[in-house]
Formats: structure tokens, sequence, C-alpha cells
């Protein structure tokens, strides 16, 4: 990375290529940043804030892959000069977060009126956001979207350049720009997109309008970001889509997830793969085969039911059935009997009645899974659902979730209790936040386990004894 900006000459005119202008404007950046230490007396520092998913938090990589390139010291602290919020609008309650915090950052900047803010995400993929935000948040200095997120050091420089607040947001791209600088989180695991977007329009679903239609990445791509990471000492990556089974349909040479996951399992040095998000109408059995003869594909399955009501199914426009659900993962349950299942599930959708959610309950009754994520159905404006009439009251959908959120409860528990006393393989993660010491371990099926250890053990793969379950962890020791 280094050497690419060296070669680059700020006075010559602006590269034409994408990959080329945006070091470009990484290296403008950085004399744009000197003035303002000048200016400031101080080191420039840059605090992310990401809210939502797996997707925002690689972004939020991304983005601080490139402040490091500029120069920035990123710290955890909101007091910083820069602020971004990387948000997420897939409920409302997401969007009123950062509402609230913005209120706060204001405070902040009426004392030091030199702090920039700068707001990114879904939540920015919304009309109705940019209008409040304009109307009623007239200090933010920059707002992007979640399709030109990789230009973020040519928006700094606009922004660093104008007295007004910028505003650029994309309502769509086939654009995908490789080879940008990011920065991991974890040295030894890594999150890599291989597909954006989605192109399935779940009726309650915001996502398909603020992330755009679904374009999958070069394979060759995939495999060069992973093969470069395990040089750089990564051992597990997770592979990230909205849907990743339909990977591969828009390639000019089409190719199957389970595939893709054939050339990743190749790849010397990875010892594990996860992956997220599978739609069960994408399922295939090329993917069970694939999963149950590989020696570095996790034993887990992140499987979203979200309503075990065939008829509220129909209204979400899941494309399967309560049946056709049950049989997948009857399915799946018998090629790989050791597997974990994780689910999402939605209460409150309009028009569920007490009988759909019983339905639902009977589902996680037969499924048994390890985890699920229980939200209350949230009305997304410009989704189909949004437009039904018979939305659900509040107290008839809590007493649902609450029922739901029981039953969830006592079979997870009795689920992840069933390794009592089993041998694992549990990738070390890092210290325990509450004793030091003890270290903090991921099994193959994603279930977390605290055993007493020390620091030299994070990033490394060790046999563990599960002795003790808690719930939806287990205490153990090294073996
Ligand atoms: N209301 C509540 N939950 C939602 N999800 C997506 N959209 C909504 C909504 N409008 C949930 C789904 C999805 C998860 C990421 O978020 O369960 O799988
Ligand atoms: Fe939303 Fe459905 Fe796409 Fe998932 S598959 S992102 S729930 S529209």
């Amino acid at each position: 990375m280094k050497a690419i900006l060296a070669e680059i000459d700020v006075n010559a005119p602006i590269p034409t290529d994408e990959h080329n202008k945006q070091y470009y404007y990484i290296k403008k950046m950085q004399t744009v940043l000197r003035e303002e230490e000048l200016k400031l007396g101080h080191k420039v520092t840059a605090c992310i804030n990401t809210f939502g998913c797996q997707m925002n938090a690689r972004d939020s990589e991304k983005l601080i892959g490139i402040l490091e390139h500029i120069g920035y010291e990123v710290t955890e602290d909101e007091t910083a000069d820069l602020v971004i919020y990387n948000t997420c609008t897939v409920r409302d309650n997401a969007n009123q977060r950062v509402y609230g915090r913005l209120g706060f950052l204001h405070s902040m900047k009426k004392k030091n009126p030199e702090k920039k803010i700068a707001l990114c995400g879904c939540m920015m993929q919304e009309p109705s956001v940019i209008e409040k935000i304009q109307k009623s948040y007239s200090f933010v200095n920059l707002i992007f979207g979640t399709h030109n997120i990789f230009k973020f050091a040519e928006l700094l420089y606009t922004m660093y350049s104008s007295d007004r607040m910028v505003i650029d947001i994309w309502e769509d791209t086939d654009k995908i720009v490789e080879d940008l600088p990011v920065e991991r989180k974890y040295p030894f695991k890594s999150g890599i997109n291989i597909m954006f977007g989605c192109n399935n329009f779940c009726s309650y679903c915001i996502v398909p309008y603020v992330r755009g239609r679904e374009r999958s990445r070069n394979p060759k791509d995939i495999i060069r970001e992973i093969e470069q990471l395990v040089a750089e000492g990564v051992v597990e990556v997770m592979l990230l889509g909205q849907n990743v089974n339909s990977y591969g349909k828009n390639l000019e040479e089409p190719m199957t997830f389970a595939q893709l996951l054939q050339e990743v399992e190749k790849i010397e040095g990875l010892e594990r793969i996860r992956f997220m998000t599978s739609h069960p109408k994408d399922l295939s059995d090329e993917l069970i085969e694939v999963m149950k003869n590989s020696k570095k594909i996790c034993k887990h399955l992140h499987l979203p039911l979200q309503s075990g009501s065939t008829r509220i199914l129909k209204e979400m426009n899941r494309r399967y059935t309560k049946e056709q659900y049950l049989a997948l993962a009857k399915k799946i349950r018998e090629e790989i009997p050791d597997i974990s299942l994780t689910t999402d599930i939605i209460v409150g959708f309009p028009g569920e009645t007490s009988e759909d959610v019983e339905e639902t309950i009977s589902v996680v009754k037969e499924v048994q899974y390890d985890n699920a994520f229980t939200f209350i159905y949230s009305k997304r404006t410009g989704t189909p659902a949004a437009a039904m009439e018979n939305q659900v009251p509040e107290d008839v959908v809590k007493e649902g979730f609450d029922k739901l959120l029981k039953v969830v409860q006592e079979t997870a528990r009795s689920r992840v209790g069933r390794m009592q006393g089993q041998i694992q393989a549990a990738l070390v993660e890092e210290m325990n936040e509450h004793d030091t010491s003890l270290v903090t371990g991921r099994l193959s099926n994603n279930t977390i386990v605290h055993f007493p250890g020390d620091e030299s053990l994070i990033g490394k793969i060790v046999d563990v004894k599960l002795t003790e379950c808690h719930g939806f962890y287990y205490t153990g020791e090294m073996i």
C-alpha cells in the first residue's frame, strides 16, 4: 500500500481508474491532515461508532483502513476531532439511537466548533432521514451511503474544503472497488464480503432498498483476499452476504456458493470457515454435502426462520412453508448430526395471531436451536408490510414475544448443554472481560467457553474440556 502511495503524484491530473483515484485522495488528505494538525496543535483523532450487523462491522474496518492510511489517530472516544457513525436501519430503534446520540455529539461540537461529524451506512440511504438531518441536525459535516464508502478519502477531502454539509448518496451501484486499505479488528479472524445487496424483498425488510441489488464478487478476488489474510496470520474467515446461498448467480462465469466454499477450503493455513446469512429457500443439497465433508467449515448454520406459520411466511414473501423449513432442518441434522442451528424470528408481523405464534413456537421446539434472535416487528416505511392494514397492537405483540422468548431460552439451554464433558477445539479470541485469569474461546459450533489461560493463547486453536455448562456458555480447562 505504501508503495502505491509513493508512486502517486498529487500534482498530476486526477487518475480516472477508481482504485488509483482513491489512493490519490488518500495522499491529498495527508496534506490536509498535516494542516489540521498545525491548526489544532495536536495529532488529529477519529472515532467510528458502528451500529448493526457484520456487514457494517466490515465496512467500518474499511473506513478505519482509509483513516489510518491518511494518518488519523483512530480512537474509541467520541471526543475525537472526527466522529463517524456507521448506521443501521433494519429496525426503527436503531434509527432512534442514532438521533439520540447526535444530540449528544451536538453538545460536544458546541464546545469544540472544529469537531467534524460524518454519518454513513444503511440509514443514510433513506431520503426521509436525509431530510430530517438537513432540517434538525445541520451541524453534521458529511453524509454518505452504503454504495460509496470506497470513496471515503475523496469525501473527506471535499468535506475539509467546504463550509456546508456535504451529501453524497448513490441509489444503487454495480461497482465493486477492490484492494483498498482495510484495518482488521482481530489479527486472527476476519469477515470477507463475498456479495453485496439483496434481491429477496421479504415484505418487512428494508435491506434491499438500502443495500441495493445483489452482486457477487469475483471468486478470484475473494480467494486472493483470503490468501493475503492467511499470510498475515488469519486462521478463521467469515464469508459475508445477505443471502450467501445465491452467491455467484450473476457472475460472468456463474458458480455456486458450495463451489466457492470448496475453493476457500483449499487455502493452506486457513483453519476455519464460517458464513452468514443463509436463506432457507436457496440452501442446496450440494451445500449440505460440502459442509458434511469439509474439515474447515464450522459446524454452525444460521438459518433465519422469521415465522413458523405458513400463512405469515407467505405474507412475508419468504417463499417456503413451515413444512419445507422443517424438512430442510431435519435433512441438515441427519447429514451433519453435531451441527448447531441458530435462527432469527420476528414477532408481530401484520396480521399475526396467537395461533401463528404457536406455530412458530412449535418449530422452535422441533428444530431445537442453539440460539435464536427474536425481534419485535418494526414498521419500515417503503416496505410492502408497512402498508398492510392489520398491524398488531403493541400489548398483543409483547405477549407473543415473551412467550416465544421463554421457549427459545429453554430449548437453547438444553441444546447447548449437550456437550458437557466433551473435548472440543476452541479458537481463543480474547481475555475474559471480568476475570483476567481466564481467556474466552469459540467452538466450531459458535458456543463460547471460558477457561484459564493467558494472552499468549489469543489467536490459537486449542483443545478444551467443557467441564460446566452455564446456560449459553461453558467454563472449561485446556487439555
Ligand atoms: N422488523 C423486525 N425485525 C426485522 N428484521 C429484518 N427486518 C425487520 C423488521 N422490519 C430481522 C430479521 C432478519 C434480521 C437481521 O433482522 O429477522 O433476519
Ligand atoms: Fe432482508 Fe429478506 Fe434480504 Fe434478509 S433475505 S436482507 S430478510 S430481504
